[in-house]
């Protein structure tokens, strides 16, 4: 006990002296009970030198962080309050319980150390009268507190019954700003030194309404993230209401219905037993789904694909040959051995009808006729025609299909094409069977193999559908541009029937027969109105095509149509007969000039023309010798094949061999570099077909005498000079032809093939030379004279200069 307290001067009535407790951050109210931390070396004295007399003052400090606070440290105004219980912690400070009594302003100091002291004046509440004012005020903070502690998931609900019980509104105020955690020091300090009521009520009053502004504002942010979480479960709920609501309305009915229509449709399909079950079976199961659901369009897919497919819808005609016949010749211009072996084989069928036969497949370059061939022949057997083209076809799944259980799997594009024949015995073309590809996607072949397989392919299965097909009515026809690349046990499969390339007077009669009529036709025109007489036909033939069809020439001849079409929309009515000029004026000016290219190209030593084979139906062929100073080397360009580059060193090491005969320097070789270049070197080249033309390209290169013009030669050669047969000879000679060439030279053990292969039309207009040694080309394809190297002279010049007509 303080002895001192007893010597003080009696007191003022309101007047105390009492230990100063400074805390931090703290502000203690009356009546509130508040645990309070003291590790203060001065303030666990204070509380240590506490007797009975349990009376203090706590009071908070300005500035929290001043650590020996002094009396101006201090707020003016703390709360009178009794210490309860004191717990000592392990780490020396004090736990202390104390409960605020009564506001109190500090007066005089009475001592500093080793703790505070201070006379205080205690401070009564200036109790307001009553008034409606206070009272609305009084109610207002009760309900906003209440509403901030009902919001808050960290204040007691028991907040809100302790509050409503507390009557005088002075301590209302208090034990709201004691409770409120988020309330400032500075703000609660502000509030225990207002010691008007009123004055107070206002106070707090604005600071709830603050705060719970502050508290709705931070709900709605939170209510809006947790929105967006149940978003997905908002949908998902949305949608089991539609159908409920679909369901509701009826629906469910209009499914019911599609089903029994599928159910229709499989029934009127003709199924064999086995199919008909399995598309029953997916049709129950269907109509146990929901429409809704991810797969049922799935299902009903492929029940649709069994329904539709031609099961069992033929044409089923007997073939009638005399009339298949008359067709045939009605679209195709002569032909006649192809028709013919179309003929026989049709003629098979028709005897035999379950013939497991060859596959028929044409074979030749494009736009000979080979698809409308079987267009011609699905028309002959009052047929429906399917076509499919095979060109970069690399995945076994686009001929048989992908299973089901592949997401947007659908069939192979054999049922495809039978669906959209909508029969079981169309003609079904492959076009370009030689261009089916192969990789890592799987081998199509195979598939194509099954396909075709006359003993597998009534038995079809296609991945998607599941369910075997008979294919075995179907024609199957296959085209080809060469049959290299048509895979082996493809190839055996096949009866091939081979298609030339025509001359330009076969384009001629087609074009005249077949092709005008036609695109006048289906450009709308009639005979009246337009007339495209031969020499035109010829003139577009030459100069604007370079091809073996007639492809390009019926595009072309089409053009004509469309243009003249377009002057008779525009008023133009009068009859147009297309001249050469006609032909500039719409075509544009001439394309394709090949033998002045020949006569300009062979103008210098060095340069010989070759006749190539080549799919698209043969193809003449420059051969470029060119020399420099150099050290015997030698180089070869323009994408040439393996066989092609032994032929050119066959032909180099012939003419280097018989150098003193040619009249060439035998030190030549050793300072002279020589290149040999085939220009077009996109396409690749090979075979030993050009030894000669090397041979004759070196020759002039190093004697200096060019070529004579408007020659072409092919030929293998030997190391010894003889010069060797080579295939593709009808090809070659007629590309020949078709680029303005006028002496080809062959080999003369290729005589047989011209006088069987050729007629004397397509012979006509051009000379023939044979050779067997290569010497003998030497002297046709070289001028014998200086008069003959004038004459060719003037024959290029004359060839160039015609050019402009
Ligand atoms: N001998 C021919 N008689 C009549 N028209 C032909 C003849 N050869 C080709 N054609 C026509 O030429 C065009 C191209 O023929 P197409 O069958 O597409 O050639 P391919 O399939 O051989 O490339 C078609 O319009 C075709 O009718
Ligand atoms: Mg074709």
């Amino acid at each position: 006990m303080e002895p001192a307290q007893e010597d003080q001067p009696a007191l003022e009535p309101n007047r105390k002296d009492v230990p100063v407790l400074p805390v931090r951050d703290t502000v203690l109210f009356p009546h509130a009970v508040l645990p309070l931390t003291v590790g203060r070396e001065s303030s666990i004295q204070l509380i240590n030198s506490l007797g009975d007399e349990k009376t203090i003052l706590v009071v908070a400090q300005r500035e929290a962080r001043v650590d020996t606070p002094q009396p101006s440290d201090l707020y003016s105004i703390g709360t009178l309050a009794t210490v309860h219980k004191v717990v000592k912690m392990p780490n020396q400070s004090l736990f202390v319980f104390t409960e605020g009594v009564q506001r109190a302003k500090l007066a005089e100091f009475t001592q500093l150390t080793p703790f505070m002291r201070s006379n205080v004046d205690l401070v009564p509440d200036a109790e307001p009268a009553k008034s409606s004012e206070t009272e609305a005020l009084q109610r207002n903070v009760l309900t906003l507190f209440q509403q901030i502690v009902a919001g808050s998931p960290t204040l007691s609900d028991e907040l809100q019954t302790v509050a409503m019980n507390i009557e005088e509104p002075g301590r209302l105020v208090d034990f709201v700003a004691s409770s409120l955690p988020f309330l400032a020091t500075k703000d609660k300090q502000e509030i225990l030194e207002t010691s008007d009521v009123l004055r107070r009520l206002q106070e707090i009053n604005h600071h709830l309404a603050k705060e719970l502004e502050v508290q709705q504002l931070r709900n709605k942010i939170q209510t809006e993230v947790q929105d967006q979480v149940q978003q997905s479960q908002r949908e998902y709920y949305l949608r089991e209401q539609m159908k409920a609501i679909q369901k509701e309305l009826g629906e469910q009915d209009e499914a019911q219905r599609d089903v029994e229509e599928l159910r229709q449709k499989i029934e009127a399909a003709g199924m064999p037993e086995e199919v008909k079950k399995e598309a029953l079976k997916e049709l129950t199961r269907l109509g146990r789904m929901s429409p809704m659901a991810a797969d049922y369009s799935v299902t009903r897919n492929y029940i649709e694909w069994l329904a539709v497919l031609p099961w069992s819808k033929s044409s089923g005609v007997q073939v009638d040959i005399t009339k298949a016949h008359e067709i045939l010749d009605a679209d195709h211009y002569d032909l006649k051995k192809v028709k013919d072996r179309i003929l026989d084989y049709l003629s098979v069928r028709r005897l035999k009808p379950t013939m497991k036969g060859p596959i028929l497949c044409f074979v030749g370059p494009p736009g000979v006729g080979k698809t409308s061939l079987g267009r011609s022949i699905a028309r002959a057997l009052e047929r429906k025609f399917v076509r499919l083209s095979l060109g970069g076809v690399h995945d076994e799944a686009e001929i048989r299909g992908h299973r089901r259980t592949y997401i947007g799997a659908l069939p192979g594009q054999i049922i495809q094409g039978i669906r959209r024949a909508e029969t079981n015995d169309p003609v079904f073309v492959l076009d370009e069977v030689d261009k089916l590809g192969r990789d890592f996607r799987g081998d199509p072949s195979s598939a194509l193999l099954e396909t075709l397989d006359p003993e597998q392919n009534s038995t079809f299965r296609d991945n998607y559908l599941d369910v075997p097909f008979d294919l075995s009515k179907v024609l199957f026809i296959c085209t080809a541009n060469m049959l290299d690349t048509i895979p082996e046990p493809l190839r055996d499969r096949m009866e091939i029937i081979e298609l030339q390339g025509y001359t330009e007077d076969d384009k001629v009669h087609i074009a005249e027969r077949y092709l005008v009529p036609k695109q006048i036709e289906e450009n709308g025109l009639t005979k009246e109105q337009i007339e495209i007489p031969e020499d035109a036909v010829r003139f577009i033939s030459r100069h604007y095509t370079r091809e073996a069809g007639v492809r390009n020439l019926e595009r072309n001849i089409g053009t004509m149509c469309r243009k003249q079409a377009r002057r008779i929309a525009e008023g133009k009515t009068e009859k147009l007969v297309v001249t050469p000029q006609v032909v500039q004026e719409f075509l544009g000016g001439i394309k394709i000039r090949i033998d002045t290219e020949i006569a300009e190209r062979t103008k210098r030593a060095g340069v010989a023309v070759g006749l190539a084979w080549t799919p698209a139906g043969g193809d003449i062929l420059f051969i470029e010798a060119n020399q420099m100073k150099g050290k015997g080397g030698f180089t070869m360009t323009g994408q040439i094949g393996q066989v092609m580059q032994e032929s050119m060193q066959a032909a180099l090491t012939w003419v280097r061999s018989n150098a003193e005969k040619l009249h060439i320097n035998d030190d030549f070789f050793k300072d002279h570099d020589i290149h040999i270049h085939v220009p077009a070197g996109a396409i690749p080249k090979d075979g030993p077909s050009a030894g000669v033309t090397m041979a004759t390209a070196l020759v002039s290169l190093l004697q200096d005498r060019p070529v004579r013009p408007l020659t072409g030669m092919t030929g293998e050669l030997t190391l010894s000079g003889n010069v060797l047969p080579i295939g593709g000879v009808k090809e070659k000679f007629l590309a020949a032809k078709r680029a303005g060439v006028r002496d080809v030279i062959l080999p003369a053990e290729n005589r047989m093939n011209v006088e069987e292969d050729l007629t004397p039309e397509q012979l006509e207009g051009v000379n023939i030379h044979y050779a067997s040694t290569i010497e003998e080309v030497l002297a046709i394809a070289l001028p014998a004279s200086k008069r003959q190297a004038r004459q060719d002279k003037e024959t290029r010049d004359q060839v160039l200069t015609s050019a402009g007509d």
